[in-house]
């Protein structure tokens, strides 16, 4: 049995999002897990169709249903709900072991998996081969320049199948699973070469390598695609088509804004564009079809892997939060750093993805922390930033300007309405808003689907 509303979920969530009409986008505006899963799966059961457009298995989206909790990876987390069709479009990288693992790992859960999914034929794989690439990639690099220039990506292959889908006459993509015989001869062409850039890669990095043999991949590629096939189509076309019959379409973005590739911290980024800006090209629905874009902002910050981050904290601060909040990687468990809310990266990043409402997520981890900072403008050499720099060298340098809130010590968990929470927490979300110019429309208050808080004032 496909786990579904929760019972005790009784919310007029799409009208106080004012989000009752039209296509919506669900998408990180800091660097990932800010809880795009838990709002997702929200909204999933009040949409007819759920897509991916970006990412791959770097992503993971932990959704809580009653006391279950799900990790998915690649699989939209409308899949929990038993409405929703869920596309993994064009954009989106495909690990096909890791999709089956999934699927597999999801059904023994009760879930259900059958038309319900559905996956572009114009999306691309992710062999075993992106993942090794991946891993050296990063280890050349911290070994040519440091540790610090690692990116610390999760390891996979999502830059290399970026990369090979750039290259053209490296990629495989999930249309090629449909033909034994061709499939066949891509591999064998590729492979040829991967091997050998791997093995010299592998050498440079003082690692072991053995060649990846065209006949295993082959073997068990045929096995993942006999799972797969029946899932396979065009997926922009049954975009279209369930518009034009009057359906609604969520978007489930991976990854986050600040990670995307052409407006994150880069290089410290991941490789494909996270913010709503790539719904487009990653499921062939245009920009004006969407008209709603719910920003999911962490009520702090984390970060995981490498990079800039202006507001960290390594101090007592951060640990408790990092324990309040469980901030353990969903896909890798790395510890996540944390830091304060910096509405001088959300500002610009709600900008870039035209958020038309933020849901501020994990409040309920700042509860008992005396004073909270805001960072409302950065300095560097003496002077005033106007704008969030482009260059990752003056991310690190520039000096953060805080504005201090009093906290809040009361336990929030079990708000429900705006009105229900403290005094100093509504302080907080209002000069969010304010410096933003986008309203918080929804504050989550843990992990479950009924603590969440809706706007009644
Ligand atoms: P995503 O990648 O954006 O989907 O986020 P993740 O699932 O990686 O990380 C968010 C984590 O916070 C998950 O473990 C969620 O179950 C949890 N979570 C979501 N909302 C809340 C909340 O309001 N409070 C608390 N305490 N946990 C939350
Ligand atoms: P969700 O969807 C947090 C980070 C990695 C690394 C950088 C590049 O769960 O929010 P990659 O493997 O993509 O090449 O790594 O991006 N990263 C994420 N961090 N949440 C994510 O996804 C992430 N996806 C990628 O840690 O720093
Ligand atoms: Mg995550």
């Amino acid at each position: 049995m496909t786990p579904q509303t929760d019972p005790t979920c009784d919310l007029d969530l799409l009208r106080s999002l004012n989000m009752d009409t039209g296509h919506c986008a669900v998408v990180g505006l800091q660097w990932g897990d800010e809880g795009k899963g838990k709002v997702v799966d929200l909204l999933a059961m009040r949409f007819d169709v759920t897509a991916r457009y970006n990412g791959g298995a770097n992503a993971g989206h932990s959704v809580q249903v009653g006391d279950k909790r799900y990790a998915l990876h690649l699989i939209p987390s409308g899949i929990l709900s038993d409405k929703a069709i869920n596309v993994l479009g064009n954009g989106v990288v495909i690990d096909p072991a890791q999709l089956v693992k999934e699927m597999t790992g999801l059904r023994a859960e009760g879930v259900t998996i059958g038309d319900n999914l559905k996956i572009s034929d114009r999306a691309h794989l992710v062999f075993e081969y992106h993942k090794v690439q991946d891993v050296l990639y990063d280890q050349a690099l911290a070994k040519a320049m440091g540790g610090d220039a690692a990116i610390g990506t999760t390891g996979r292959g999502i830059g290399p199948c970026y990369a090979d889908k750039a290259l053209r006459s490296m990629a495989i993509r999930v249309g090629d699973l449909l033909d034994e015989s061709a499939l066949h001869d891509k591999l064998k062409r590729v492979i040829a070469v991967k091997n050998t850039v791997l093995a010299a890669l592998a050498k440079h990095c003082d690692q072991p390598f053995r060649p990846f043999d065209v006949d295993a991949v082959l073997k068990d590629t045929v096995g993942y695609a006999k799972v797969l096939r029946p899932h396979i189509c065009d997926s922009a076309h049954l975009l279209h088509t369930s518009m034009d019959a009057g359906k609604r379409l969520l978007f489930e973005g991976a990854n986050a804004t600040l990670l995307d590739i052409d407006h994150g911290t880069y290089p410290f980024v991941t490789s494909s564009n996270c913010s709503s800006l790539g719904v487009h090209t990653g499921t062939g629905v245009p920009g004006h079809k969407v008209t709603n874009v719910l920003g999911i902002v962490k009520a702090y910050q984390t970060r995981v892997g490498g990079g800039p981050m202006p507001t960290e904290l390594h101090d007592a601060t951060a640990d408790r939060i990092r324990e309040v909040g469980k901030e353990y990687g969903t896909t890798t468990g790395r510890p996540r750093r944390v830091g304060w809310l910096d509405l001088v990266a959300l500002k610009y990043t709600a900008t870039l993805s035209g958020a038309t409402g933020i849901a501020l997520m994990l409040m309920d981890v700042l509860s008992g922390l005396p004073e909270l900072k805001l960072c409302t403008g950065y300095e560097h050499n003496g002077q005033k930033l106007t704008n969030f720099p482009a260059d990752a060298g003056v991310l690190n340098s520039l000096t953060p300007v805080y504005e201090s809130v009093p906290g809040f010590d009361e336990s929030i968990d079990e708000c429900k309405r705006f009105s229900d929470l403290p005094d100093n927490a509504l302080a907080y979300i209002k000069k969010i808003e304010k410096f933003v110019g986008v309203p918080v429309s929804l504050v989550s208050v843990g992990p479950r689907r009924d603590q969440t808080v809706l706007r009644d004032v």
